[in-house]
């Protein structure tokens, strides 16, 4: 099931929230592939688009934690390597095997849980901390 942007997201800085948006709405883009049974097609794009994306964002959001001297910076970084880390597996994924329909469904999966739950709990951290 897709998950839809709500203002529950919102972690009252602008420009993190629209990057954070724009996580959204590439999960939306493919959901809606995979619905119309267009995910092997669009599931290479989905990948490199989220990789591109999130080095900006996450080098947005660290810039972000150092200026404020938030304390949690370290383990947040860790976090960021991690989600790096899913997207190799996705990369590898489709280098070996090819695209699919299933890997659409497994890249789909990856961008909305990890990056719902990371919003919820590590981003309103630091956004509270500030
Ligand atoms: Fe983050």
């Amino acid at each position: 099931m897709l998950k839809e942007w709500s203002d529950a997201y919102c972690i009252g800085i602008p420009e993190i929230d629209r990057q954070h948006r724009g996580f959204f709405e590439a999960a939306s883009r493919l959901y809606e592939q995979i619905l119309n049974c267009q995910g092997e097609r669009g599931v290479e794009e989905a990948i490199a688009f989220l990789r591109h994306y999130a080095e900006r964002h996450f080098e947005a959001e660290e810039e972000y934690m150092r200026r404020h001297g938030f304390p949690g910076l370290a383990e947040h970084l860790r976090l960021h390597v991690a989600f790096f880390e899913s997207l190799d597996q996705l990369t590898y994924d489709l280098e070996v095997c090819g695209p699919s329909q299933h890997l659409a469904d497994v890249a789909l999966e990856v961008a909305q849980d990890w990056l719902i739950d990371h919003i919820l709990e590590e981003d309103q951290a630091y956004a509270a901390y500030v």
